[in-house]
Parts: structure tokens; C-alpha cells; sequence
């Protein structure tokens, strides 16, 4: 496969085309931003912690019979993705309470959410991803009801996948944010499943081992990252 020019360059991650319309390449780069790209750092190893530890939810879920862009690693820090054309939402659903949910309600970090809260963000930098509902998204075109209930069902079907699997490794799946597209006509999973995009706590001690360590300045982040991986079995 030939690498061609870049389509976009994101906070964490650049993607480029190839030789083949319907494949396209991710690369993890080492860039880590927090807080609306407030917060910047290089962190060594991210990417190809990152790189190597998406493809191996990725592959989990595929096993578990979710659809997903991921078509292979290629390297260290770049994978092989389909092509889709990605929805404008953000798909985060909560068995924790933490970040955003406390500040908007007022309410205690940690506390267990039964059942698992869903909730819809707007990608758009611009507007610093305001939270929106399916109404609002189905008027203003960001996707239609039918996308809507696939998106949630995945949503939810990888929540039961992914908490037990990090609750083999003695830690619990907080919150996560998930990206969904369409490939020829089918609703699968985008961007990437890494400690970039979701909370996990150490189950005993509540130890966080997820981004929050970057936005809350506590050090130790690609530590954790890997610690993470080494639980689940990812090699890097
Ligand atoms: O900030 P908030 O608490 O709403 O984030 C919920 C989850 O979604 C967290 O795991 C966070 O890392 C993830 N998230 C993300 N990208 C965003 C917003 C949230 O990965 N733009």
C-alpha cells in the first residue's frame, strides 16, 4: 500500500491517503493537547503505544461482532484504515461519574452510574464540542434517527465488551468517547480506543491510568498507558 498525500491532521493523529480510494492511513503521532488544545506536549512511545494498543480493541470488538474502520497494523505507528465518511458526533457513554458530568451537574467524582449514562457531543473545535441530543442532530442533518439507534447500539455493545475486559486487568472503564461513520451504508466504528479517549481506573486503589494523568498534570502518562496495556495483553 502507498502512502500518499495527508488528508487531515488532527490534535493527536495525521491521516493520509493511499493508492487505494477506499483505505486510507493513521498515524499516532507523539502530540498529546488537553483542554481545546490549550495543553500541549510531546510524550515519547505515545504513538506507538497508542497505535498498538487501538489495534488491539479494535481487534476485540471486531471478535465480538462490532464493526470497526481498523484494517491492520502497518508499522509502529501506523494502521491501515477503511475509509468512512465520519458523523459529526461524539458518542460517550459513563459507568463512573467523572470530568464534564461532575462540572455540569454538581455531582461527586466516582459515583456509580446504573444504568450506564449515554450522551451526544457535536465534534466541532469551533464550538468546543457542545453537547447535543438526537433531536438536535437528527434537524440540523448531523445524522438521522436510524444512524442515532445504531450509534447507541454499538455504543452500549462495547461497553459490555470493553468494561469486562478491563475488569480482567483490575480496572474500571470510567467513561468513553466513541466516532462513528458509514462504509457503504453501514454504520462502524472510527477513530481509535486508546487511554486518549476514555478513563480507567486502578479497580482497588482508583488510581487514574487514563489522560487525566496528562490534564491533571500527575505524571507517569505513558507509564500508565502501558501498565494498561500490559493488564489486557497488548504487546508493544
Ligand atoms: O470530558 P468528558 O468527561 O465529557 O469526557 C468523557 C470521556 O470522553 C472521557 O473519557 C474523555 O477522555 C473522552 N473524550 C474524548 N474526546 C473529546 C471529549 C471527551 O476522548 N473530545
Amino acid at each position: 500500500m502507498e502512502k500518499r498525500h495527508a488528508l487531515y491532521a488532527g490534535k493527536a493523529k495525521s491521516v493520509y491517503h493511499t493508492d487505494d480510494p477506499e483505505r486510507l492511513i493513521l498515524h499516532f503521532r507523539d502530540d498529546t493537547s488537553a483542554f481545546d488544545g490549550e495543553k500541549k506536549e510531546s510524550l515519547a512511545r505515545k504513538g506507538m503505544v497508542n497505535n498498538k494498543f487501538n489495534a488491539y480493541i479494535m481487534g476485540k470488538l471486531e471478535e465480538a461482532g462490532i464493526p470497526t474502520h481498523f484494517a491492520g497494523l502497518l508499522n509502529d505507528t501506523e494502521c491501515v484504515v477503511k475509509k468512512l465518511d465520519m458523523l459529526p458526533v461524539e458518542c460517550v457513554v459513563r459507568n463512573l461519574s467523572a470530568g464534564s458530568l461532575c462540572r455540569r451537574l454538581g455531582v461527586e467524582e466516582g459515583l456509580d452510574l446504573d444504568p450506564p449514562t449515554y450522551e451526544l457531543f457535536l465534534k466541532d473545535d469551533a464550538q468546543h464540542d457542545p453537547m447535543i441530543n438526537e433531536s438536535l442532530a437528527e434537524t440540523f442533518g448531523w445524522a438521522t434517527p436510524a444512524q442515532l439507534a445504531e450509534m447507541k447500539r454499538l455504543t452500549y455493545r462495547v461497553n459490555e465488551v470493553l468494561r469486562q475486559l478491563f475488569l480482567d486487568g483490575d480496572m474500571l472503564l470510567v467513561d468513553y468517547k466513541l466516532e462513528f461513520g458509514v462504509f457503504h451504508g453501514e454504520i462502524v466504528l472510527g477513530d481509535e480506543f486508546s487511554p486518549d479517549g476514555c478513563r480507567l481506573w486502578d479497580a482497588r486503589t482508583r488510581e487514574k491510568l487514563d489522560k487525566d494523568r496528562f490534564r491533571q498534570g500527575l505524571g507517569g502518562v505513558i507509564e500508565a498507558y502501558e501498565e494498561v496495556g500490559r493488564r489486557i495483553g497488548v504487546s508493544f
